[in-house]
């Protein structure tokens, strides 16, 4: 009996805290479908195998689809009383079809079943994020093409390097964004292997077909070795690297669309659809949607190292721990998902101001080293030597408050007396990138050329 000083209100508190901390039902629940497919898959199995019988999984296959519809509809009330979704479906299917809903958990355990749900689960994120990262390619492969032959500035430590084109910096994020999409590609093939029938851990008695089971869920194949397959996370691991990755490049484009936005660079002006304004200064146009992406990689990259240090030093096999493995990836998954949607829309609508690029471009000594190339091809000089005259000649226009195309052939000549007009022709932004000839570089031939490569890839 309980305690009659304080057990009237102690006696159930335990209970409580324990009731909270252990249940998962409050997210798990987002694996409804999964589990549903997956337990329809091991009954089908277990009667093909003669280990439940026909009736029994008719009926279990029946009740299970009529839960899929009740929470489909939201007309199924979860209980966290019940832990998570697994006993939820389960204590549902035994009030609709009385004890055949006992026989359902043969040769099974929620070890294996949650690493099925969260694995077809996943599997399916990786699946959606393929598309939304060929659609934000196709955005950037279509500026890209509009713009291969606008120049802008290209920067080195935020500082005017050499003139690129616009179209050459597009195919910069179009690479990022490609090599995201393998890593989905690789990961998709990494995790798939069906893990049910590894039950708690040693594998089970009954004669079970896990080649079955695999392929009725779309796996390749059953995983190898029952501890590995109900300790494993590394495909939840896995996603969140390559969902960390990406969001690492998604924040590069955001700072730089951030920067671009600024009435100071101007580059770029962004749609209204991916704007706000100020409450209180007019003027403003804010970069919300890219802040907000930049930010997004906080969070998704701070989902990576919370699993990562969760499953560091978990002893095999199945721990409690594990379950906390799903809150960061569902979280990580609604962050790259939105955010790369919005990044693609971002990239889709802006407007570019092909004009402020060009300004751009041209100011800042842009054009230096291919002043220094051409004396190095025309008058024979050593480059280092090249280098030095053209500093030479930065430093007077710069003193002078002037562009270096703006210095005059007695000046340049006065600096090294192998200079003649003919240098003013390389002097031009359109010339510089026009040179850039070199297999990947900027000219707009080889930017066509890559454009055209990546058309092939999807
Ligand atoms: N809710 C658990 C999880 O998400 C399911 C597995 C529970 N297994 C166990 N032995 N308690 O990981």
């Amino acid at each position: 009996s309980s305690n009659q000083m304080w057990g009237g209100r102690f006696a159930s508190g335990p209970d409580a805290i324990m009731e909270e901390i252990n249940a998962s039902i409050g997210f798990d629940k987002k694996l409804f479908a999964q589990d549903i497919r997956g337990s329809i898959a091991h009954a089908t199995m277990l009667a093909h195998q003669g280990i439940i019988a026909e009736e029994d999984k008719t009926k279990i296959v029946e009740g299970l689809q009529a839960i899929q519809q009740e929470i489909e509809s939201g007309n199924f009330e979860f209980s966290r009383r019940l832990e998570d979704i697994h006993m939820n479906v389960e204590a549902r299917l035994a009030t609709l079809i009385g004890p055949s809903a006992g026989r359902l958990h043969t040769a099974r355990s929620r070890n294996d079943q949650v690493a099925l749900d969260f694995r077809l689960w996943v599997k399916e994120e990786l699946e959606k994020t393929e598309k939304a990262l060929t659609a934000l390619i196709a955005a950037f492969l279509d500026r890209a093409e509009e713009h291969a032959d606008t120049v802008m500035p290209g920067f080195t430590h935020l500082q005017t390097a050499q003139p690129v084109t616009f179209g050459h910096h597009c195919m910069a994020y179009v690479e990022m964004f490609g090599r995201d999409r393998q890593r989905v590609r690789h990961a998709i093939e990494h995790l798939d292997e069906s893990p049910i029938g590894a039950a708690a851990l040693a594998g089970t008695g009954f004669p079970i077909d896990r080649h079955m089971t695999a392929k009725a869920l779309g796996f390749r194949e059953p995983t190898r070795n029952s501890i590995d397959t109900v300790s494993d996370r590394d495909f939840a691991l896995e996603f969140l690297a390559i969902a960390a990755i990406a969001a690492t490049h998604l924040s590069r484009l955001a700072e730089e669309i951030v920067i671009w936005s600024t009435p100071q660079f101007g580059f770029i002006r962004l749609s209204d659809a991916f704007s706000t304004g100020s409450s209180i200064m007019p003027q403003k146009k804010n970069p919300d949607a890219a802040e907000l992406v930049r930010a997004k990689t906080g969070r998704i990259n701070g989902s990576l190292i919370a699993l990562l240090t969760v499953m560091k030093g978990l002893p095999l096999a199945y721990s409690k721990d594990m379950q906390e493995d799903k809150e960061q990836v569902f979280d990580a998954a609604e962050s790259l998902e939105l955010a790369i949607a919005a990044m693609t829309g971002m990239v889709r609508d802006m407007t570019i101001r092909t004009d402020r690029m060009k300004a751009a471009a041209g100011s800042g000594y842009s054009t230096a080293t291919d002043l220094a190339d051409w004396l190095v091809r025309e008058a024979g000089l050593p480059f280092r030597d090249a280098h030095h005259v053209t500093g030479r000649a930065v430093a007077l226009a710069e003193s002078k408050g002037c562009e270096l195309a703006q210095l005059s052939l007695e000046e340049l000549q006065a600096i090294h007396p192998a200079v003649t007009a003919k240098i003013f022709d390389v002097l031009t932004v359109e010339a510089s990138v026009a040179s850039r000839v070199s297999y990947g570089g900027t000219a707009p031939d080889q930017v066509r050329r890559q454009i055209a490569w990546w058309r092939q890839q999807t």
